[in-house]
């Protein structure tokens, strides 16, 4: 099977030197894309900057911005069987780059914030899509809630939850604990484990929802 895996953070340049980003690692992502391929399959990895190296054997794609990642993922959706969308994309981006480095002289700046696109909700809603997508969900609080929110408005086949409160678990960690949310309003829980562990298994479990869908 081919996989298209996105991850990593994505950065919203505010100027030359500057940008607006979060803690993703790429770690979750990253882990993914090396299951599926020890699993045999082909993978497109789209990645925003991360400090880890990529699996041998990935078709690596890096990108800096969401509006970058947008492009390269629907730039690169032929033949794909499974899309899993780990990347942490960030939600707002500066409304107006600054062509040069802001002064601090000239005092506190105002950066007006618009909506970056939403590329997992951009595939959902394709209606010739032909893979099975799945994405993710980071939540420090209401994990089902917001989980199945997102399963029905991003029109998703599933959604993997992750707790990021916990300590020690998600952004940065090499641990995480899963739970993936099914459109037939079925759960399934992968206990806390090491990142590879939870993606060897993830690459299973999205491989048979494929088969069935
Ligand atoms: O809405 P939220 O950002 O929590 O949704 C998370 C899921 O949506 C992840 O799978 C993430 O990769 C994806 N996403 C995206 N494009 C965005 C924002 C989120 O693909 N602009």
């Amino acid at each position: 099977m081919k996989f298209l895996i996105t991850a990593g953070p994505t950065r919203e340049a505010i100027d030359p030197v500057r940008f607006i980003s979060n803690r993703s690692s790429g770690k979750m992502g990253y882990a993914l894309a090396q299951a599926a391929l020890d699993a045999g399959h082909d993978v497109v990895l789209i990645s925003g900057p991360v400090a880890i190296t990529a699996p041998r054997g990935a078709h690596v794609v890096n990108v800096i911005s969401a509006d970058d990642m947008y492009d390269a993922v629907h730039a690169n959706l032929a033949g794909v069987d499974i899309a899993v969308l780990c990347a942490a994309v960030a939600d707002f981006k500066p409304a107006r780059y600054v062509e040069r480095k802001i002064k601090k002289r000239d005092g506190i700046p105002s950066i007006e914030l618009i909506s970056t696109r939403d590329i997992l909700a951009s595939l959902g809603a394709l209606s010739e899509k032909k893979f099975l997508l799945a994405g993710f969900a980071a939540e420090t609080n209401d994990l089902e809630k917001n989980a199945r929110i997102k399963l029905t408005k991003k029109q998703c086949d599933a959604i993997i939850g992750n707790n990021v409160s916990a300590p020690g678990l998600g952004f940065e960690s090499d641990e995480n604990e899963l739970t993936i949310f099914l459109p037939d309003q079925t759960s399934r829980v992968l206990p806390r484990a090491p990142k590879a562990e939870l993606a060897k298994s993830l690459v299973k479990i999205l491989c048979a929802l494929q088969q069935i869908s």
